[in-house]
Order: structure tokens, then sequence, then C-alpha cells
């Protein structure tokens, strides 16, 4: 059966593009968007070109942060605000990818802070969770991701504004995606832990995103799973075939 999860699409470009490579990926998403009936689409650029992107794109695309700090404003050299992400016209902030937790150490707590933070600034919020190599290896993968799940839903009063992306740490600019059936595992998890101690609606409607190696190749197949209502995409992202990944469940 198919969900009644409206199919979400995000493209996270990183630290990558500059403003001639942009505007040129913002030309193919603007001819292209009559397509994306089906699909919520939103792009997330480097903060520095977050008001080009949200001037250029034709409307139908929303624009996303990459991250941000837990608090509206003050002494926090190089961070941004929830706010000031609002100001610039981007709807949406990524939080908790694991680049901010494994390169840069942000822990479990003040994601959850973030989360708490921009929901109530009132921007959507893309919350990543996904085990590290090792804790699939060592079977604890589905402990670690209801650990990063416990803590960003003890922050969150509206689910409406919330995407979770289940990213597995050894999928991302690997090119090894997890397979259809380890995402389906994980996705489902993730709703049960919703349905157990959020509500049945939570679990129902909330979109649970995959991210890890998301291609035009591979997007079908991990796309016709129950539990998969879309993807966080990196590489692909900034190449013509994000618009194959993008209508994918079309
Ligand atoms: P890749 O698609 O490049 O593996 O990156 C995934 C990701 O981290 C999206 O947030």
């Amino acid at each position: 059966m198919a969900s009644s999860r409206k199919f979400f699409v995000g493209g996270n470009w990183k630290m990558n593009g500059n403003s001639e490579s942009i505007a040129e990926i913002v030309k193919n998403l603007n001819k292209a968007e009559k397509d994306f009936t089906r699909t919520e689409v939103v792009v997330a650029p480097p903060a520095i070109y977050l008001k080009q992107v949200v001037q250029d794109l034709n409307g139908k695309v929303a624009v996303s942060a990459q991250n941000c700090y837990k608090v509206s404003k003050g002494a926090f050299t190089g961070e941004i605000s929830a706010e000031m992400i609002k100001d610039v016209g981007a709807k949406w902030v990524i939080l908790g990818h694991s680049e901010r937790r494994h390169v840069f150490g942000e822990k479990d707590e003040l994601i959850g802070e973030k989360v708490g933070h921009s929901l109530s600034a009132g921007i959507g919020v893309i919350a990543c969770v996904g085990e590290l190599l090792s804790e699939r290896e060592n079977g604890t993968t589905n402990d670690v991701v209801c650990r990063q799940i416990k803590v960003i839903s003890e922050n969150v009063a509206d689910w409406s504004k919330v995407v979770i992306a289940y990213e597995p740490v050894w999928a991302i600019g690997t090119g090894k995606t997890a397979t259809p059936e380890q995402a389906q595992e994980v996705h489902q998890m993730i709703r049960g832990f919703f349905k157990e101690n959020v509500s049945s609606e939570v679990a129902l409607s909330v979109r649970i995103i995959y991210g890890g190696s998301v291609n035009a190749k591979n997007c079908c197949e991990l796309a016709a799973k129950p539990d998969v209502d879309g993807f966080l995409v990196g590489g692909a992202s900034l190449k013509p075939e994000f618009i194959s990944i993008i209508n994918s469940r079309n």
C-alpha cells in the first residue's frame, strides 16, 4: 500500500560549489520544477549562498541551511541562527548530520537543543541519525539510532515540521549504499519507536528519508520500500541526476 506521506527529497550540497556552479544548478532545478508535483524538494547550499539560492529559485523548491546554533544571537563567532535562516527566506535546517557529529564533535544533547530552538524559531528541521560501521558490525545499530532519535524527540512538540534522515555513516560519500532491505529495516524500527514513545499519528505521518550514496541508479529500488519516504542526497544532488532522484517515486 502506497503511503500518504508526501515524498521528500533534499539535496545537501555540503561545502561545495561557487556562485557560478550554484547558479547553474538552480537554473536546472527551475527548468525541471514543473515535474515536482508529488515530491517536496529542498536544497541546502552552503550558508553564504542561502540568500542567492532563495532569490534565484522559482519557488517550488525550498531552501535549507546545513546547520545552525542553539540560540538566536550573540557572541558565537562563525555561527548562524535559525532566526537568520528564516530572515533570508529559507525554510529548513539540517541538524545532527554525521559530519557535524563526527568531524565537528557535536553531541546528542547539543543537537537536541538546536532542534528545539529551530522549531520554536519557525523553521523546519531535517534531523539526521545513523550508526558508524563499527556500530553496525557489533550489532548496536538500533541502540545508537534510538538513542539519537530519543534526544531529538524530547525537543519536538510539533512533528509536522520535522523530517528524520537515516544516514548510516558508512554509506555517506563512500559509494556503498545501504541495501533497500537494510534501509527499510531501520526505517521501520524508527517508526516503531515513534509509535511506542510518541504517538501512532506521528508514527504514521512523520517522513523518514534515507541518505548515503543515493544516485539515479539505486534510488528507485530504495524508494519502493514502504517506510522510505524520500532521500537526503549529497554528491548526486550537485549533478543533473538529482532530477531523476526527485522523480524516483513518480
Ligand atoms: P552522499 O550522497 O554523498 O553519500 O552524502 C549523503 C549525505 O551525507 C547527505 O546528507
